[in-house]
């Protein structure tokens, strides 16, 4: 078969193929476009079949009592290819709808055949629930690959970088053979990680088996995985860009719920600036699941205060898919629930980076890449969590300890919905985090206690779930509640009142806390506030669809929505421990003479004078006093 081919014939061979091994410093720009179009030349093939229960009942139902959904696996895949050899990967689970999943991987001479998949759905009875197969059929070697037989190391490095045109210097390095089937090579730069290479088997475009050196080569914005010929031909079998290909089928941002939504994949969401590495990756470890730097997401059913060991969706390629149906109880989309949770509370993160929630201001991160702040705090997100119902919480502690999201199950309507599919609770969620480490300081988190800065933070929280709603095409005239997918009440939501510039719609002054006594209702006063304040920045700077903010080279936002949450955020560092609502709005009018010099005074003051907190607005002796008047000059 193919690996009959005599060491001496191969050197030649890779001779011919790297066209200048010492040539290439000259060609070290990347070309982001061209490297694009390689890899889809190469992408691998699809190979699987996939086989549901309903298509084929009576050949897939498994004569077994046994409870062990792994033995039951097993049997099934012998039963489907009696002959083949296989390993089990270690990453079986059973998932929240009580489907347990197992992963084989084919090998062959204990080389695993890296394009050779079979995996494995057990219902909880013990029979198949479905499974999926692309194990290789065709004809076996009948030997090993001989190690004097394989193209090195190094002629193979440069033949994936010539191919791919990647900005490395093979010749520069240092290989390390930890085997004569792996390597490693050191001392290369414009890598994130030394590129390693394994012997493999892969299949040739024409169907038949090779062995193969599966190289990966992680450049920062594109993380290869090259498999090359490694005996008889030293052609690229295929390539797979985990960065790239990074997806989530989910509502997209900012969709804020199902209804009459639909999901679709997002393909490498995150922000560039704000997740240097990724949403997988800290600067020591790489996941394959819902975590990353900024977060680690996962199902927390029983409500307990253990999270790592919990089952988080995973995918080797960083493809992150799961079913959801609208009808279902939330329970049996456990899995799509736990990847929309991480993609939102990711994808606010990002825009709030950007906004100015940095490593400095004391943000969640795991690794802060030497820009400041105390690391080691991505944020617990934990979805359908046990521990309550009809609501969501999140804890912040000082900065350096993570946060914890909770994402409660609401049962007002049948089926019960899951709180992680609402995109306006998860950011109310997140934002606490925000404004608890921004307000006195990063290390203190002891700033939005009483019952008036408290009662903020719930504002600043719906402000953000609500302004993050507005679309292009909304007015002024648009009014938004909060938590209206959750509970199920429409266009009313869970506040007194839903937010509009509509004196009618929404009569909260300054004065209407005078009969007021939780932290929420004192937050839908502030939000008020706030709204009236964003639709007189829309007003005077426009309205986008941005999904993410677009600064000038002053830093400050092109459009009125993001320039209302930026200075909105800067204010939240300016303020002091615990502050009223006189000194809240005065940092908001300050965080605007920092930004832009004061451009918006007029439109700050006018808002917060029509809802009562104007220049001579005051508590004395706990009673709140309306004023509507701006300061003279201001406008
Ligand atoms: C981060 O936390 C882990 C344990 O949770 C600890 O071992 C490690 O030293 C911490 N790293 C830093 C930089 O604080
Ligand atoms: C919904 O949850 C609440 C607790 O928040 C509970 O008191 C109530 O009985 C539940 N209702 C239904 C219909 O399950
Ligand atoms: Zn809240």
């Amino acid at each position: 078969m193919v690996w009959a081919i005599q060491a001496a014939a191969l050197s030649s061979l890779v001779l011919a193929v790297v066209a200048h091994p010492h040539a290439r410093s000259s060609e070290h720009q990347l070309h982001a476009r061209q490297l694009t179009s390689t890899i889809d030349r190469f992408r691998p093939r699809q190979r699987a079949t996939y086989v549901a229960e309903s298509r084929d009942v009576s050949t897939l139902s498994v004569s077994t009592s046994s409870g062990d959904y792994v033995q039951v696996a097993e049997t099934h895949l012998r039963r489907i290819h009696p002959e083949a050899e296989f390993r089990r990967a270690s990453d079986n689970y059973v998932s929240g709808n009580g489907i347990g999943r197992v992963y084989f991987k084919q090998t062959l001479f204990g080389f695993d055949m890296d394009d050779a998949d079979f995996n494995v759905n057990v219902k909880p009875d013990g029979s198949i629930f479905s499974y999926g197969d692309s194990l290789y059929t065709g004809p076996l070697p009948d030997a090993a690959p001989a190690a004097a037989a394989l193209i090195n190391p190094e002629p193979a490095l440069e033949t994936v970088a010539d191919v791919l045109a990647l900005p490395i210097t093979p010749s520069e390095g240092d290989y390390v053979e930890e085997s004569q089937t792996s390597f490693t090579v050191q001392g290369l730069s414009n890598v994130v990680a030394p590129p390693a290479g394994q012997l493999v088997y892969y299949r040739t475009p024409e169907g038949s088996l090779a062995p193969a050196w599966r190289i990966e080569t992680d450049l920062d914005d594109h993380w290869l995985t090259t498999y090359l010929q490694a005996e008889g031909g030293s052609e690229v079998l295929a390539v797979t860009d985990y960065i790239a290909d990074n997806s989530y089928e989910v509502f997209q941002w900012p969709t804020n719920d199902p209804l009459n939504n639909r999901r679709r994949n997002d393909v490498l969401p995150r922000d560039r600036e704000a997740s240097p590495l990724g949403w997988h990756r800290d600067e020591s470890q790489r996941y394959f699941e819902t975590r990353g730097n900024n977060a680690i997401a996962q199902p927390n059913t029983d409500g307990d205060a253990e999270f790592l060991s919990e089952p988080r969706p995973e995918s080797r390629l960083l493809i992150f898919r799961a079913p959801f149906n609208q009808a279902w109880e939330p329970k049996q989309y456990i899995e799509a629930s736990t990847i929309q949770l991480f993609y939102t509370s990711n994808k606010f993160r990002d825009i709030l980076y950007v906004l100015g929630f940095n490593e400095a201001a004391g943000n969640f991160q795991t690794s802060n890449f030497g820009r400041g702040g105390v690391g080691n705090d991505s944020v617990q997100l934990n979805t359908q969590d046990g521990s309550g119902l009809n609501n969501a919480n999140f804890a912040t502690p000082p900065d350096g300890q993570m946060g914890r999201m909770r994402m409660y199950v609401f049962n007002s309507t049948v089926p019960n919905r899951d709180s992680s599919f609402e995109a306006g609770i998860v950011v109310h969620e997140y934002t606490h985090g925000l404004t608890n480490r921004m307000t006195g300081g990063p290390a203190n988190s002891r700033c939005l206690n009483v019952l008036e800065s408290g009662g903020m933070g719930e504002g600043w929280s719906d402000f953000y779930a609500t302004a993050l709603r507005i679309t292009g095409r909304d007015t002024r005239t648009v009014d938004y509640p909060i938590g209206d997918y959750a509970t199920g009440r429409p266009g009313v939501g869970i506040r007194a009142f839903v937010y509009s510039t509509n004196m009618q719609t929404n009569p909260y002054t300054y004065s209407s806390l005078n009969g007021l006594t939780r932290v929420h209702q004192y937050g839908t006063v502030w939000c008020t506030m706030l709204y009236e304040m964003l639709w007189n920045l829309i007003d005077a700077h426009g309205n986008t669809d941005r999904i993410e903010p677009s600064l000038d080279r002053n830093g400050i936002p092109r459009d009125g929505r993001y320039l209302g949450m930026k200075i909105v955020l800067d204010a939240l560092a300016l303020q002091p421990c615990n502050p009223t609502f006189v000194q809240a709005r005065n940092a908001i009018v300050d965080a605007d003479t920092a930004l832009t010099g004061g451009e918006n005074r007029c439109n700050i003051w006018k808002a917060f004078a029509k809802r009562g907190l104007g220049e001579n607005a005051a508590n004395v002796g706990g009673v709140y006093t309306d004023d509507f008047t701006v300061p003279a000059g201001v406008c």
